[in-house]
This record gives C-alpha cells, structure tokens and sequence, in this order.
C-alpha cells in the first residue's frame, strides 16, 4: 500500500480535496491520510464545508490558527514534521497556493518525501500577492506536477521543468461544482433570499432567466486592506446596488476592516446591498447558479463562472487563471471600470465563454490513477 498524506489548509483547499478524497474511497493500493492545518478553522470558513462536501474528518488536525504569515508558515512546517516523521508517508499531495501549501511541500521535499502539488504552474506574475510566492516555492521544489488548464504547462516548461513530470488533468475545483450543483440548487435558505430579490427585479429575472441580483466576493489584501481601496469599493458597491441588488456573503478578512476603517454604516444605507454571512458551499453555489454575474477577487469563483457560463469580472490587474479569460466568460477589470462593466451585462452584453479541455467532473479519477502509477522520486 502506498501512504499518501492530503493536505488541507484554508477554504479553497477543500473543494479541491473532497473530489480527491471520494475518489481514494476503497482503493487498494492507495491509504489516504487527511491532514488539515487548520489556517481556517472557522465552521463557516471549515467545518461546514466537510459537512457539505462530505470529506471525513481529517485524521490529523495540526490547529495552527491564524497569525502573521512567518508565523503561520512556521507553525504549520513544525506541525507537520512531527507527522511526517510519525507517518512515514511515500507521497505528500498538496492543492492551490496557500501558506499551507507552501509549508507542506517544504516540509515533505526536506524529508525527502514525493511531493506531488495539485493547480501547480498558475503564474499571475505578481510577487505583492502571497499566493504568488507560495506558488513559486512549492512548483520550485515539488517532484510531481498536476496541472489544470496548457496555460500551466507552459509556464512549467519555461521555468525549465521536464514534460514528464507534468500532467495535465484538469480541475479538482469543477469535480466538485458537478457533483453538487444539484444539491446546491436545492438548498433552502438561499431560495427564501433569491425569491425577495425576485420581486425586486422582475424584469431583469424574465429576461435572463436567472435571479436578477450579482454576487460579490471582495476578500484579497490589496482591494480590502488598503482604506482608501474599500471606501472607494464601498461607493461603487452602493451605486451598482441602486440598478441591481448585489449579494455579499464577507470574508472574515473584509469584515474585519469594514468595521475598522468605520464602513459599516454607509454600507447599511445602501437599500440593495446585502452583506450576509460568508456562506458554506452548497448556498454560495446557488447564488452564483442564479446570479446574473460575479463581481470579485478571488481565485477559484473565476473558474466556477466559467464552468457555469455566467459574466465575471474580476477587480485585479493580473489573473493566474488566464484561461477563464482566454476561454471562458471572466474579465479582468479595474476598480473604475466596475460601473461600466456591470451596465454591459445588465445590457445583455455580457462576457460568454465555452468550459476549459478535461474540465469535466473527472480529474480527481485521473489523478488517482496517476498516483497508482507514481514511483516514489526520492529514497525516505
Ligand atoms: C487565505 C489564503 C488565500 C485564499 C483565502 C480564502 C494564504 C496566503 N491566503 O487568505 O489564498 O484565497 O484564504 O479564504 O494562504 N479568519 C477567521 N476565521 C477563519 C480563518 C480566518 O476569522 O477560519 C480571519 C483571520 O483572523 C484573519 C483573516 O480572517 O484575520 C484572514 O485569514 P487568513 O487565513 O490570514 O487569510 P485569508 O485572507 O483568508
């Protein structure tokens, strides 16, 4: 049997995971180790995603919490030493580009334990954002890489890592939107909020057949830590909320200083603007099913939106994930283009695209059968 420690850290890790986990359920020749460091450890932000997504509880739970990123990156590499020494895995996979990321695969590479590293080779080019650098530090040191869309490849190929190591499965992320689009149509408490919107926007939920509202995630350092990028952010949120509600489910992280930059209450006079509660999955892909378009910052919703063929228009100068651009329906757009760019869809001139090769619901089965047929690359 080979061991194979999973690592799971903060939000975006899980859906990633949860595909890869099912999928492992029953294999002979692989036994899985699920390992979360606990980056996020709120039931918004963790436990109710396991729930939803069914992972099973993770075997070990390294609890390293929030902190600066040295030290957060420090807690998690001396937690999971301890497990890799105790563990003795052959095979350590780890998913996306966040601080745990980064830890494990140093960790593990330093043990000289097979690394393989899941959304390898995304390059945004862009050093300020720290998933830029874990994403560099992991693809410079991990043994095996997994990509999602050529693009990746590409950048692999450049930085002069050899084709064999590099494969091409596609996307973990959609593995799971296809499993639970379903479920997530159905989940209740978003329908009681979907149906106030409709009486809001009648004409526009006729027309496009969707809900008639935009979901909104705003939660990277450099749109919600800077005040002067918020409170400009917080205007233009009102204005478009006067043509179309908007529906935010916030980020800790964007919370936090909404209430320490004294954002709140300008927020509550916008009639339209709903900030609720960050939500679990199943209810965060309803919304998005039934949107008319995203706005936002992070990662994985540029993917989700293509998958699904809804506009989305991503506030960043650079985007790691250039195929949802190149085929799908996201757009990279500035804070003052926002405005613009919403009135285009709500004209019916909204981007459309067409899903990414191998983005299909079947990755996590093709990188299980890679694994089964990896050879340890280092001597443990
Ligand atoms: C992290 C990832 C980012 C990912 C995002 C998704 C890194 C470098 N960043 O950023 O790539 O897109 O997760 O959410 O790994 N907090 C809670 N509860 C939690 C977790 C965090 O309240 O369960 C608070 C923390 O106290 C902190 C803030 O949220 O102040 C930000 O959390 P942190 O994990 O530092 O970074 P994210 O912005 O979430």
């Amino acid at each position: 049997m080979k061991k194979l420690i999973l690592v799971a850290g903060a939000r975006p890790n899980f859906m990633k995971i949860a595909p890869l986990m099912h999928a492992l359920k029953g294999n002979k020749q692989i036994c899985p180790v699920l390992v979360h460091t606990g980056q996020h450890y709120d039931v918004k932000m963790s436990g109710q995603f396991f729930e939803e997504l069914n992972i099973p509880q993770p075997d070990i739970n390294l609890e390293v919490g929030s902190a600066s990123h040295a030290v957060q990156t420090a807690r998690i590499m001396e937690g999971f030493e301890n497990v890799c020494i105790n563990e003795k895995p052959g095979f350590v996979l780890v998913v996306g580009d966040v601080n745990s990321t980064a830890a494990c695969t140093l960790v593990a590479a330093k043990l000289g334990i097979t690394t393989i590293h899941y959304e390898a080779g995304l390059r945004s080019r862009d050093r300020s954002m720290p998933e830029e650098i874990n994403r560099l530090v992991t693809d410079a040191i991990t043994d095996v890489f997994i990509t999602t869309s050529t693009d990746a490849d590409e950048n692999l190929l450049n930085e002069g890592v050899s084709s064999g190591k590099i494969h091409m499965l596609g996307n973990l992320m959609i593995d799971s939107l296809v499993a639970n689009l379903e479920k997530a149509a159905a989940s209740p408490m978003e329908f009681q909020l979907l149906n106030r919107l409709q009486t809001i926007t009648p004409l526009l939920w006729k027309k496009s057949g969707r809900g008639g509202f935009g979901v909104m995630t705003f939660h990277r350092p450099s749109n919600v830590d800077d005040e002067i990028s918020l409170k400009k952010l917080v205007k233009i949120w009102g204005s478009i909320s006067g043509k179309i509600p908007l529906i935010f489910p916030v980020h800790p992280r964007t919370y936090k200083n909404i209430q320490n930059f004294g954002l709140q209450n300008e927020i509550d006079r916008y009639e339209n603007l709903y900030f609720i509660e960050s939500l679990g999955y199943l209810q965060f892909i309803n919304l998005v099913q039934n949107a008319e378009f995203a706005l936002t910052d992070s990662g994985g919703i540029q993917e989700e939106t293509t998958y699904l063929n809804i506009p989305c228009l991503t506030v960043r100068p650079n985007t790691e994930r250039p195929i949802t651009i190149w085929e799908g329906s996201n757009k990279l757009i500035t804070l003052e283009e926002i405005e613009s760019e919403v009135q285009l869809i709500l004209d019916g001139k909204g981007k459309t695209g067409k899903k990414p090769v191998y983005w299909d619901g079947h990755t996590a089965e093709r990188i299980v059968e890679l694994i089964e047929n990896l050879e340890k690359v280092k001597i443990f």
